[in-house]
């Protein structure tokens, strides 16, 4: 088939590239000029594993290509679609369609024969039915049937995810385009991968309801993250035995600082902003909203508690900066606001991030950046954890030990055995969802809380008295430091 791909974003260049792997003819069209250069030069723009050398295969082979001129793309073409960007607009986070419509419009008004134009954007409820009013106002006898296909692909296993998904999704009414699109997916079909035809408004609703759902079950593990550290569980092994559950699955339990990137946050709130024009009330999704966000502000003031309450004059250390691994994608990063709050504390940061420094520069100008992890922590009160990047698991820890000021380690990611930082290493450990640790402090918590239990003075919060410490609560593992009770150490917070 001979398909063009409008937008050479992310979106855009990974589906024009793997549909030209599958044996299409493929041409990217994009208004910039210096990215089609670059992107005819073999210069990929953006960071994704695998798609740089995917894309000089298919050019290789002479089946992709990239153009400024949209009339060159659309000759013959069969199936067109749009991938331009839909950022979040002006008005309560409703996506911004102008850049798809004028796509639309123009692809109206050039094209020469019957194709299907596919929205591959996520775009809100209804919008392929507007683009298609819009496009049939440009060229009311043009022959294009408007479908909805949104993709599913994750940043860092976008590839993988376009080559075995779990499903495709196609909305169409029409039955020649629907045809056509089945016919495009047939390798994936032959697989086995279920290709679900839907009406294009189901379609479209169901990309905003799979990441709005994906971002609640992250949101849920975070508050069972929050209540392990409280009641010393461990919020790995809550997952592992809640994700066998096949009615639950396991993935997506993974807790950590707060869902970041380009989708979930912006693809919640405008599902929201869909809801309520339609009189809707989604008290989950904003309820999910709201807890992230209150997630992502109150790292400052976790660290500060493992810093003996105040950030300021402290140096801190940052690990990972992206907002997720294998990408260097910083928007909407929790290490962003981290690092925000930190520096508005009082603290000093230096930052490092295998792929996202240059990214980072440019929205946390403060900031020192690291040439290595070793550098990065040099002279720091703290190592914090941001992103779970691979390199990061083999570290010189105790290298790391070494250089730094005081040995505090705030593992967001879970990335570290515990038991070796606290026991061989002597670090503190503060890990997401699990009992603080320390190699020195624990037994002089114990006994600062067995003296108060004593005198009556047992600390009460939000109501719960803390367990770890009532008397009845048996001895916690070597180290483990009641988190109440070091947070009540704590005079001031930040
Ligand atoms: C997400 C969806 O997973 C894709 O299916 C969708 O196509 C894409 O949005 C989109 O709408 O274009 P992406 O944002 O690239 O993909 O990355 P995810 O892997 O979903 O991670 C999102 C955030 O959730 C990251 O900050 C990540 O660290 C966090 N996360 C993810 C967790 O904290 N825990 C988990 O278990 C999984």
């Amino acid at each position: 088939m001979k398909i063009a791909v409008l937008g050479t974003g992310y979106v855009g260049l990974v589906s024009g590239a793997c549909f030209s792997a599958w044996g299409h003819e493929v041409t990217g069209v994009d208004i910039d000029r210096a990215r089609v250069d670059r992107l005819n030069a073999g210069d990929i723009p953006i960071f994704e594993p695998g798609l740089a050398e995917c894309v000089l295969a298919c050019r290789e082979a002479g089946r992709l290509a990239f153009t400024t001129d949209l009339a060159l793309a659309l000759k013959d073409v069969d199936i067109v679609f749009i991938a331009v960007g839909t950022p979040a607009g002006q008005h309560d986070g409703e996506a911004d369609l102008s850049y798809v419509f004028e796509a639309g419009r123009q692809i109206a008004r050039t094209l020469r024969g019957p194709a299907v134009v596919v929205t591959k954007s996520t775009v809100p409820v209804g919008t392929a039915e507007r683009l298609e009013a819009v496009m049939r106002d440009a060229a009311p006898s043009g022959e294009f049937v408007v479908a909805s296909n949104p993709e599913f692909l994750r940043e860092g296993s976008a590839l993988e995810d376009f080559n075995r998904p779990d499903r495709v999704v196609i909305g169409c009414e029409d039955r020649w385009a629907g045809g056509l699109l089945e016919a495009l997916y047939a390798p994936l079909a032959a697989e086995g991968i279920r290709i679900v035809t839907t009406g294009r408004r189901s379609a479209e609703l169901i990309k905003y309801a799979a990441n709005a759902f994906l971002a609640t079950k992250i949101a849920f593990i975070n508050e069972m993250a929050d209540l392990c550290e409280r009641v010393n569980a461990n919020v790995e092994d809550i997952a592992l035995g809640m994700g066998l559950d096949r009615r639950i699955g396991a993935d997506f339990l993974k807790a950590g600082p707060g869902y970041g990137g380009s989708c979930f946050p912006k693809d919640t709130v405008a599902l929201l902003r869909t809801a309520q024009d339609s009189g809707v009330t989604l008290r989950l999704v904003e309820q999910t909203i709201a807890a992230n966000t209150a997630r992502k502000h109150t790292l400052a003031r976790r660290l500060a508690s493992l810093l003996g309450g105040t950030l300021r004059g402290k140096h801190i250390a940052v690990l990972g900066l992206t907002f997720k691994a294998e990408t260097d994608d910083m928007r909407d990063a929790p290490a962003q606001t981290l690092i925000r709050c930190a520096l508005e504390a009082g603290a000093t940061v230096s930052a490092y991030d295998p792929a996202g420094m240059d990214n980072a520069r440019q929205v946390l100008p403060e900031a020192h950046f690291a040439a290595d992890p070793i550098e990065c922590a040099t002279g720091a009160d703290a190592l914090v954890i941001m992103t779970d990047w691979a390199s990061f698991r083999t570290l010189d820890l105790a290298r790391v030990g070494e250089v730094m000021r005081r040995r505090a380690i705030m593992d967001l990611r879970g990335l570290y055995d515990v038991d070796l930082l606290v026991k061989q290493y002597r670090f503190t450990v503060d890990r997401v969802g699990a009992p603080l640790r320390s190699p020195e402090r624990a037994s002089r918590i114990t006994l600062n809380a067995h003296a108060r239990r004593q005198s009556g003075a047992l600390p009460v919060h939000n109501g719960f008295r803390n367990l770890e410490t009532s008397d009845t609560a048996p001895a916690l593992p070597g180290g483990s430091i009641p988190r109440e009770e070091f947070v009540n150490d704590q005079s001031q917070i930040i």
